[in-house]
């Protein structure tokens, strides 16, 4: 048990950590040869023993640690208060900067649109129309935050908000972009490392704290259609998720959901690890899959910061 939760950490150091967080690639390495850790984890769920909630939950009862050294002792300091942590609280990291690869295809849909997003967190994504965005090669427009983003020669780059005139999300645990405990959880989810990232959360947040989104508690699988019933029938109605159905272990639920979006006939974009719905695909080293009522369409950064368009 202690060795397949021990590849996993290596696994996220090496595909999702390095490059983007040396002091997580680090971290997660030592967790993975750190025997004590091991066994706490192995006592867990197994939904609790991802590596970004066990670096988060350390973080959050010890703060930043910086070497594996120091995130043994206070691990061994704190340990039932991480246990507590990691047991009350779940992986919800929020990246604004996840709009600015979804507002291509919005960009290109018949608006006004009314979105639903699936897995909202606290439903920073669902406000694409409130930040301003910074497309590599590209005039930027909107307001602050700007999210900057690379693009390739493909992607149709979008020079204006779509007009949304209806929005929604739908999460098993929705935080509350005006609670300072969990707004301060969702900061600690950004890897330490990633000021940039960080300094643009916390300007996603003020944002919505001025008009909070609406976001509903329940299962993508169960509640779904009923939200959706509730959309304007004049506008569009997108249905969107990023990097969420990971969190949906079974390939058979998974083809559920998909079925349950295609039947609300609106338009579905999906931009999550291409393992979910396209396992045969293969792509840059960690990215994304977005794809627009089931077609693969594009690659991008899982956190935002890039896109590269394939569909014609
Ligand atoms: C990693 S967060 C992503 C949040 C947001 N979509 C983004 O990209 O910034 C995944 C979210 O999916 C939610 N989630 C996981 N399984 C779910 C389910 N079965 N039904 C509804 N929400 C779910 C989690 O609670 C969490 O808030």
């Amino acid at each position: 048990m202690t060795g397949a939760i021990a590849r996993r950490f290596r696994r996220f150091a090496e595909t999702e950590a390095r490059g983007h967080s040396p002091l997580y690639e680090t971290l997660a390495n030592g967790v993975a040869s750190d025997p004590d850790i091991l066994t706490f984890l192995a006592e867990l769920p197994a939904a609790k023993q991802q590596p970004n909630l066990l670096l988060a939950a350390v973080r959050f009862v010890c703060g930043i640690q910086t070497n594996p050294g120091d995130f043994h002792a206070a691990f061994l300091a704190r340990k039932e208060a991480i246990r507590a942590e990691m047991l009350n609280r779940r992986t919800q990291t929020n990246e604004p900067s996840r709009c600015a690869v979804l507002l291509p295809v919005l960009s290109l849909l018949p608006g006004p649109l009314a979105l639903i997003e699936v897995g909202a967190s606290a439903g920073l994504c669902l406000l694409p129309d409130r930040y301003g965005y910074a497309y590599d090669g590209h005039r930027p427009f909107g307001p602050k935050p700007l999210l900057p983003c690379r693009t390739n020669a493909a992607t149709p780059v979008p020079t204006t908000h779509p007009e949304i005139v209806w929005r929604a999300g739908l999460d098993l645990n929705p935080l509350d972009v005006r609670d300072d405990d969990d707004m301060a959880w969702l900061e600690t989810l950004v890897w330490p490392d990633q000021p940039d990232r960080a300094s643009r959360l916390h300007a996603a947040i003020a944002v919505a704290r001025a008009d909070p989104p609406r976001i509903v508690s329940g299962d993508l699988l169960t509640s779904l259609p009923a939200l959706a019933a509730e959309a304007p029938p004049d506008a569009t109605l997108v249905v969107f998720h990023t990097a969420v159905l990971a969190y949906i272990a079974a390939p058979d639920a998974r083809a559920r959901f998909g079925g349950i979006v295609r039947d609300l006939n609106g338009v579905w974009i999906s931009n999550e690890t291409p393992r979910v719905f396209h396992p045969g695909l293969a792509g840059p080293k960690g990215a994304f899959l977005l794809s627009v009522n089931g077609e693969p369409t594009a690659w991008t950064d899982p956190h935002g910061a890039w896109i590269e368009w394939f569909a014609k």
